[in-house]
């Protein structure tokens, strides 16, 4: 997932029983400028960029030639690296530089955004389906089966049942392993209820393939499962099948897999503002405000480790707890507390 698809946000998931993580997306031919070295310090493969695009910014610490960072002593076996492609060879390309490291590689062509479908990546590729075939099948030869590793691919809805139908059949005989459905179509966005009306129908159709799918197994069986962004954005610990970690806690133990991973100040400073609950209270404000005036990583790290005071937080879910009389005493009370829409990254 872009930017809470980095390396704490999956290894915090990881930890808390998620048990397959997806990278950001990551361009073709951002990967094909890039060199693989082994980080001894931290034990982590890491994919730098070779390409000079700091032109004028050398200096500038919001810059960096990171592309990709994983730590196979825990991602080993669970990491999806999932990239953005509209070109065949390129695709390949990349894709071979990328999946001695990760455990499957997941095309998207489910972004709606702009800089995805400008170039014909993203949900273009829906309306371009031979051109997905085409690259699907490609991977699938040239790169999955050689390594023994699992092609696939994320998609949306498309406006009619039919039409979303065909495009399942088609894809379904490119050997992909797994498909991930968006429930939505590319004009929907995320606020928008999904719709599942016809998810029994893709489901037989996957399951003549003898193709296993995963979605919500409460619902729908074992053999589905599902992905999720926006819940493990706010809290990544939400995999727990004991419930999810109160939110000051997650904010301690990602500060800790940052700084231990040296993450990008940038990204640490967004997750965390992504797990801090947005309300109107002063203190959620203040915490907001502290984190994004932060100007180093120490600073953040002391604001959640120091100043990130459990009596604080239990002082103001009695205060909202008199006011309106939700029972803040409960595990999880903080879900109550109404936090931010994920916005403009619905991808
Ligand atoms: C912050 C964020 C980043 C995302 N990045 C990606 C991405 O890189 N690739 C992708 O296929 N989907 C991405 N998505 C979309 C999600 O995978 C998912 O399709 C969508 O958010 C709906 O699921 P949810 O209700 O669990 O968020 C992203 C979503 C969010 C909220």
């Amino acid at each position: 997932m872009v930017r809470i698809g980095e390396l704490p946000t999956r290894l915090l998931a990881l930890k808390y029983g998620c048990d397959l993580v997806w990278g950001p997306e990551i361009i073709d031919k951002k990967i094909l400028t890039c060199e693989r070295f082994e980080n001894e310090k931290l034990n982590t493969i890491d994919f730098l960029s070779t390409k000079n695009q700091n032109s004028g910014s050398k200096n500038n610490e919001n810059f960096s030639n990171l592309v990709f960072r994983t730590y196979p002593l825990i991602e080993k076996d669970k990491l999806i690296f999932q990239m953005g492609t509209s070109n065949p060879d390129l695709a390949v390309s990349a894709a071979k530089i990328i999946i001695n490291d990760v455990s499957g590689i997941d095309i998207n062509a489910g972004c709606p955004k702009h800089f995805s479908i400008h170039s014909g990546m993203g949900a273009a590729l829906l309306s371009t389906p031979e051109l997905l075939q085409t690259i699907l099948k490609r991977l699938v030869e040239e790169v999955g089966k050689p390594n023994k590793k699992p092609i696939s691919v994320k998609i949306r809805l498309l406006p009619t049942r039919e039409e979303s139908l065909n495009l399942i059949s088609k894809l379904l005989t490119t050997g992909i392993s797994n498909l991930t459905l968006h429930c939505r179509t590319k004009t929907m966005r995320n606020r928008e209820p999904p719709i599942r009306d016809y998810l029994k129908e893709i489901i037989e159709k996957c399951n003549e393939h003898n193709k296993r799918f995963f979605f919500l197994q409460s619902q729908y069986g074992k053999s589905i499962g599902c992905m999720i962004a926006s819940a493990a954005e706010l809290n990544p610990t939400c995999f727990n099948e004991f419930g999810e970690l109160p939110w000051y806690i997650t904010c301690k133990e990602f500060i800790k897999l940052c700084d231990q991973f040296e993450n990008h100040k940038g990204n640490t400073k967004y997750c965390l503002t992504r797990m801090i609950p947005s309300g109107k209270s002063k203190f959620s404000k203040k915490l907001h405000d502290l984190i994004s005036r932060a100007k180093t990583h120490d600073e953040i790290k002391k604001i959640i480790l120091q100043d990130l005071n459990e009596n604080d937080i239990l002082k103001e879910q009695d205060i909202k707890k008199r006011n309106i009389q939700h029972d803040y005493s409960q595990p999880n009370s903080f879900k109550k507390i109404k936090v931010g829409t994920t916005g403009d990254d619905e991808t």
